[in-house]
């Protein structure tokens, strides 16, 4: 278990001073200036060494991120990304409603890192009290020359809050810096990457929160520090969530690779009735295959170990499902979550996600023909890869998993709708 002197979030449930006095008595802002005069290139090459990958979903190594950015006098962004609107995750919103001053420090050292004089923070446009949160620290900082033009730590920094309108495909990080520019939220086709092309037509990084706010930690406690947690290509500690039917939900840090049957029962009080009443778990926010009980229980909790499991780690937020769950319903809420979010400009996305939607739908009545379970798998397979936004893939694969794992339970409702079809026929027939 992850001890409490390696955790870096040491603020996460807002027991404590969130202020900048506060924040400042825990580590936070101790003598910047001394890693800002270790320079880009050193601040890169450390990040790199970490071994951090993105905490946003999609697992990108976030110092090979930054060395990206281009070395010229053109202004450089850094964006970073507080939409988090995927079900299942909750993480960001605490760092900015508790523990602020890691991310706003973070925007600092990563501008160093990538040549950049001012961060945006996108934040999901219904998080009112975070934003709030997050705006009264920063003023703080500039209050206490930490931010700003010639300020203490010797890199000139503008960090501006910017409050989405509340549409899940603004965290895609093209749709974003649409937005951004005060355009309709849809992504971009890529290439050109952010990097070279970003806000503005400008270079552009964009992070996770919880990738940026953990940079300041990294660079004081050092690389081989914050890769000793964890194993090769998964390292680090990681923000986890856990919802659903367990007797504790929560937000916690932990050491990448945890099994989840330790952080359940170490932070989540065990599963609702036991571990035998444990039907399935998505492990990564609403995007990610549903896994199976038995597969998922000892199953290590990053990367490489979602990937053995045919899932992913997404961004670590755990739904928990027991045997009270009618898994064909959840996933096909699921899937009208995302017939809803579709931005609309790729025909797969826009037609598909209301198609299987629909299907769904009829599933969960049993109104269906069993030959169109392979039907629904087929058209994921034909949504899956074939748009401009990872949105489409994110609405087949809860529905690939369940067809993989769950297709009796499909089937089994399929015979009773058509047994209780057939007797309610019969009556009738008799009554007539
Ligand atoms: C539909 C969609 C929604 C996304 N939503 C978020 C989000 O809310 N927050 C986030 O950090 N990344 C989100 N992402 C991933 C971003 O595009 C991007 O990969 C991420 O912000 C990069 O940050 P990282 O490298 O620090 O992980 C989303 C991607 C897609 C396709
Ligand atoms: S995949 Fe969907 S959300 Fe993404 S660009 Fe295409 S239509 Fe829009």
């Amino acid at each position: 278990m992850l001890k409490d002197r390696d955790r870096i979030f040491t603020n996460l449930y807002g027991h404590r001073d969130t202020s900048l006095k506060g924040a400042m008595a825990r580590g936070s802002w101790d003598n910047t200036k001394a890693l800002v005069d270790k320079g880009r290139d050193w601040i890169v090459q450390e990040m790199k060494d970490s071994g951090l990958r993105g905490r946003g979903g999609a697992g990108f190594p976030t110092g090979l991120k930054w060395s990206f950015m281009p070395k010229d006098d053109r202004p450089h962004y850094l964006v970073v990304n507080a939409d988090e609107s995927e079900p299942g995750t909750c993480k960001d919103r605490e760092i900015m409603r508790h523990d602020p001053h890691h991310l706003i420090e973070g925007c600092l050292l990563a501008g160093v890192g990538m040549g950049a004089h001012t961060a945006y923070i996108y934040v999901r446009g219904e998080f009112m009290r975070e934003r709030e949160a997050l705006q009264a620290a920063i003023d703080e900082c500039y209050d206490a020359g930490l931010l700003g033009k010639n300020n203490k730590c010797g890199w000139d920094m503008d960090v501006i809050v910017h409050h989405g309108a509340g549409a899940y495909i603004c965290g895609e990080e093209t749709a974003l810096l649409e937005s951004l520019e005060g355009k309709k939220g849809q992504p971009r086709l890529k290439p050109p990457f952010p990097a070279n092309m970003g806000l503005y037509g400008l270079p552009t990084t964009v992070n996770n929160v919880e990738s940026i706010a953990v940079a300041p930690t990294i660079l004081r406690r050092g690389a081989s520090w914050f890769s000793s947690f964890g194993r090769p290509n998964n390292v680090g500690t990681k923000v986890f969530m856990v919802s659903g039917h367990v007797n504790r939900p929560c937000v916690v840090e932990e050491s990448l690779g945890i099994t989840f049957r330790e952080l359940i029962e170490r932070h989540c009080g065990g599963i609702r009735g036991g571990w035998n009443n444990l039907l399935a778990v998505i492990p990564g926010g609403a995007s990610c295959p549903v896994v199976k009980a038995e597969d998922m229980m000892d199953v290590q909790m990053d990367f490489d170990g979602l990937k053995e499991v045919k899932s992913s780690f997404g961004t670590g937020g755990a739904i928990v499902m027991d045997k009270s769950t009618d898994i064909i319903k959840a996933i096909a809420r699921l899937a009208e979550f995302f017939k809803h979010e579709s931005c609309g400009q790729c025909t797969p996305c826009r037609e598909g996600t209301g198609w299987m939607w629909r299907v769904m739908e009829r599933m969960v009545e049993g109104r269906a023909q069993k030959r169109e379970i392979d039907m629904l798998f087929e058209v994921t397979k034909q949504v899956e890869g074939h748009t401009i936004c990872a949105l489409g893939d994110a609405a087949a694969w809860p529905i690939q998993g369940l067809i993989r794992n769950f297709r009796p339970e499909i089937e089994k409702r399929i015979d009773q709708y058509t047994a209780n079809a057939t007797s309610e026929g019969a009556v009738m027939e008799a009554a007539e």
